[in-house]
């Protein structure tokens, strides 16, 4: 059997699974840390804690010395920094970390073809501009920078002993000629960064070195186990539902919120804030819209309400009228397509007649428009694609289902057992690695469970026509 390691930013998710169905799950739970508003960090010797003791709940389950490889998946674009003796010297910049902003104009001034050369316009998640903002706000710490990972190839780190990433991982840094995957020597100096500081690029399906003694020793793992480098969690969770070829795409709708299209050439379209990242695969790229805001909006407004996000869900399906108001759900500024990390909520008319069910509705519907607009924003891309699976917490309400193949004209389906993610990704890619399975076997398509056809539903497209205006 094959375990796939997740090191999400709200927990370490780990699977094992053999070729073809899941035999084991353990997700140990951790927390971020906000040390001024706009910031978002975690240390991470607090992944490597929890990997241990999912593994501890997971040896409950299996045998772990019937694992025969290990991949690896986590959250993208972090800042781990570590020193010379390969310690981390201050806690890890995460993805939604928005403090860089002025050194993303610096970046983008000295590097005008950054777009295209790195798939993407910076943004201040992304991992270059962190660099260049500890340069100017963390002179010590800088002063000791040697190396520089991404979560997950800390964890591999920790495992193996090998500084060493996947494509997909430094896709989203800045740092990736993404045509070339490889480093840009330009970029990298124009954040502050010396080259040798960067791992090495692994293809995702490609073995990095094999779990030490001492790793063993510390998890429960059989020493010399092959860890595979895997990928970032975007394309990871991609792999996961077969998101692999030309034409096959998926939008999730989570904590955050992406539309992914798997594509056989490079595409950038970074003007409207559109991802075009290497894909974990050789010869493969993916068009990400990245949303910051996701499903979540619904359990913030449920907070705000005292109700449970299925309460919310099932409050807006009472609505019958069409006075509710419009709302803009940036609760953390936003990626795709706006680029704005400044840009927050709003409510558009409050009136005396609003109900709570009608400002629900609203803040469902918003989600629907930024799918909208996201999928705007990949222009003919869509042409191709027949149908969208959509995946993660949001994708269990079929009415967000509905209002979002009706904005985007397109079915949207839900799949059978489609909410496995990036850990089930990286076990398949680790079983693909051993050749266990087939290329063909990783293009799999899940069963459809339900599909949702676009339909008329009363004044939508006026909203969105307003939404649009705001
Ligand atoms: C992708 C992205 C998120 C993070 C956290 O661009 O920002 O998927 O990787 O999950």
């Amino acid at each position: 059997m094959y375990l796939g390691i997740d090191i999400g930013t709200s927990a370490v998710k780990l699977v094992c699974a053999d070729t073809d169905r899941i035999l084991a799950s353990s997700s140990v739970g951790i927390q971020s840390s906000s040390p001024q508003p706009g910031w978002s960090e975690q240390h991470p010797e607090l992944w490597w804690q929890a990997t241990r003791d999912a593994l501890t709940q997971l040896a409950g389950q299996i045998e772990l010395s019937e694992i025969k490889a290990v991949g690896l998946s986590g959250q993208m674009h972090g800042a781990v920094l570590l020193d010379r003796d390969l310690h981390p010297i201050r806690s890890a910049i995460l993805w939604n970390d928005s403090r860089a902003v002025q050194e993303c104009e610096e970046l983008r001034a000295a590097q005008p073809e950054i777009g295209h050369i790195a798939g993407v316009l910076p943004l201040p998640g992304f991992t270059a501009p962190k660099i260049a903002w500890l340069k100017e706000h963390g002179p010590d710490n800088y002063a000791k920078l040697s190396h520089i990972l991404l979560p997950k190839d800390y964890i591999g780190l920790r495992l193996h002993g090998e500084l060493a990433t996947d494509a997909s991982d430094a896709a989203g840094t800045l740092w990736l000629d993404q045509a070339a995957r490889n480093w840009h020597a330009g970029i990298a100096e124009a954040s502050d960064v010396a080259r040798d500081w960067l791992p090495q690029i692994f293809d995702g399906h490609s073995g990095v070195g094999t779990v030490t003694a001492q790793a063993a020793a510390e998890t429960g793992l059989t020493p010399d186990v092959p860890v595979v480098a895997v990928g970032g969690d975007a394309a990871t969770g991609a792999v996961s539902l077969g998101a692999t070829e030309t034409g096959r795409g998926f939008i999730s709708l989570g904590t955050s919120g992406q539309l992914f299209v798997a594509d056989r050439t490079y595409k950038p379209n970074p003007e409207r804030y559109v991802h075009a990242f290497a894909h974990t695969l050789p010869g493969r790229w993916y068009q990400m819209a990245a949303m910051l805001n996701g499903a979540r909006p619904i359990s913030w407004i449920g907070g705000q309400l005292g109700l449970s996000a299925a309460e919310v869900v099932a409050l807006v399906e009472t609505v019958r009228g069409d006075r509710m108001p419009i709302f803009l759900p940036y609760l953390t500024g936003e990626r795709s397509p706006l680029g704005d990390p400044y840009i927050r909520v709003c409510f558009f008319v409050l009136e005396d007649s609003t109900t709570r069910a009608d400002i629900c509705r609203s803040v469902v519907e918003a989600i629907a428009f930024c799918f909208a607009d996201a999928a705007q924003s990949f222009g003919d891309t869509m042409d191709n694609l027949p149908e969208l699976a959509a995946i993660g917490g949001g994708s269990q309400s079929d009415f967000l289902l509905k209002l979002i193949a009706t904005v985007i004209w397109k079915p949207v389906v839900r799949s059978e057992g489609a909410d496995t993610g990036p850990a089930f990704g990286a076990a398949r890619l680790a079983a693909y690695s051993e050749d266990a399975i087939t290329g063909a076997d990783l293009a799999f398509q899940l069963p459809t469970a339900n599909r949702f056809e676009p339909a008329e539903l009363t004044g939508l497209v006026e909203r969105l026509t307003q939404f649009r205006r705001l």
